[in-house]
């Protein structure tokens, strides 16, 4: 079976650099906001081109961490509103409503999956007070249009860039330098994946860099100094460890991935299938390859029967979740054809090449 993603396989290329770094840790005899954190801190910092990145225990975190920080400084207030999109991962809406804001859902374009500047603009009220773009299945959205949107609202734009690692635009600037400030994260399975749970908040805004990594940590500047009511989101030291030798092969990962990408584009050849839209560059950094296909369950169980694993990012919509029924009246017809009918083929470094010449001919043969 070629499984959707073998995560033992991806962190084995690491396994003598883990261990020696694990030893390293254990002797260290420092165990939270070490020596490890500082230095990612640094580097993916460096990576993303911010002046800041403070590490924080999960994506969710990073995005929750990032509004509460814009409330404490007074540039939102509770009840403001957010656009963001329908088309998302469920974090990326209750990321808003924890802050206490208020998310409103605008449509993606069908073909790229994200939202575009022209039809955030419709959703702009006297109540919009920030924009949560988010880089779905790591294609930057729309970037230089949505910040020059921002800009001319006097906006606060803020990236969900959970799955966008390296992903960069037309000007060589990447994810996490597109916004007023970003979230990462790095659960296992994405790009840039940990051994467990960790993210991000990258920013160029030195006063919320200063209150994201108080609040991280009990609210305090200094050892027992509480300033602010904070909460305790630090990211693992180990984590960030173990991110920083794993970062310095995310670029080659990512140029695997496009490689894989662009051999599906160009040699899957199904009328039933509908490729992703990709223009080539590196603004994508292909953490999922998601293709549309009606009857989406049939061509799982073909793909399954003939030893291919495939998954769905996702399955609901956040606006059809039962934690959000307050919004299950919403007329979002694109996104949810797109949640009805998206299927995740494999794509990672890991995968060989008579695994993706198989994927091929497989998806070809569908009838
Ligand atoms: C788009 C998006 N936003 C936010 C998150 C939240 O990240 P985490 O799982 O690290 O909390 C994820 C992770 O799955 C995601 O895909």
């Amino acid at each position: 079976m070629i499984k959707f993603l073998d995560l033992h396989k991806m962190n084995m290329r690491f396994d003598a650099q883990f261990k020696v770094e694990f030893q390293q840790f254990l002797d260290s005899g420092y165990y939270v906001l070490g020596e490890g954190t500082t230095t990612f801190e640094t580097n993916y910092a460096k990576y993303c081109g911010t002046t800041h990145c403070i590490g924080v225990s999960t994506g969710l975190d990073a995005l929750i961490l990032i509004f509460k920080a814009y409330i404490q400084l007074g540039k939102l207030n509770k009840g403001d509103e957010v656009l963001v999109p329908a088309n998302t991962y469920i974090a990326s809406v209750l990321s808003i409503m924890e802050a206490g804001l208020k998310p409103v859902f605008v449509e993606p374009n069908k073909a790229t999956f994200n939202w575009e500047a022209a039809t955030i603009k419709k959703h702009i009220s006297n109540k919009t007070k920030a924009i949560l773009t988010v880089h779905l299945y790591g294609q930057l959205a729309d970037s230089e249009a949505i910040l020059n949107l921002a800009q001319d609202h006097n906006l606060l734009l803020i990236e969900d860039a959970a799955q966008a690692h390296g992903s960069e635009n037309s000007f060589g600037k990447r994810a996490g330098n597109l916004s007023h400030a970003a979230a990462f994260s790095f659960y296992p399975t994405k790009n840039l994946g940990a051994l467990g749970e960790a993210g991000a908040v990258t920013t160029n805004d030195g006063a919320l860099a200063k209150v994201v990594t108080a609040l991280r940590n009990y609210g305090s500047e200094k050892k027992y100094e509480n300033v602010r009511i904070g909460v305790n989101n630090r990211i693992d030291e180990i984590q960030a460890r173990f991110l920083n030798i794993k970062l310095q092969h995310l670029d080659a990962d990512n140029d695997s991935r496009r490689a894989i990408a662009k051999q599906y584009l160009s040699n899957i050849k199904n009328d039933k299938i509908t490729l992703p839209f990709y223009d080539g560059t590196n603004n994508h950094n292909f953490h999922l390859f998601v293709v549309i296909v009606e009857n989406r369950k049939v061509f799982i169980d073909y793909l399954h029967k003939n030893g291919i694993q495939a998954s769905i990012h996702y399955p609901k919509p956040p606006h059809k979740q039962k934690a959000l029924q307050e919004f299950s009246t919403l007329q979002l017809p694109i996104t949810e054809y797109i949640h009805k009918n998206c299927v995740s083929l494999p794509i990672n470094p890991v995968l060989t090449h008579e695994e993706r010449d198989k994927i091929i001919k497989i998806v070809n043969a569908y009838l």
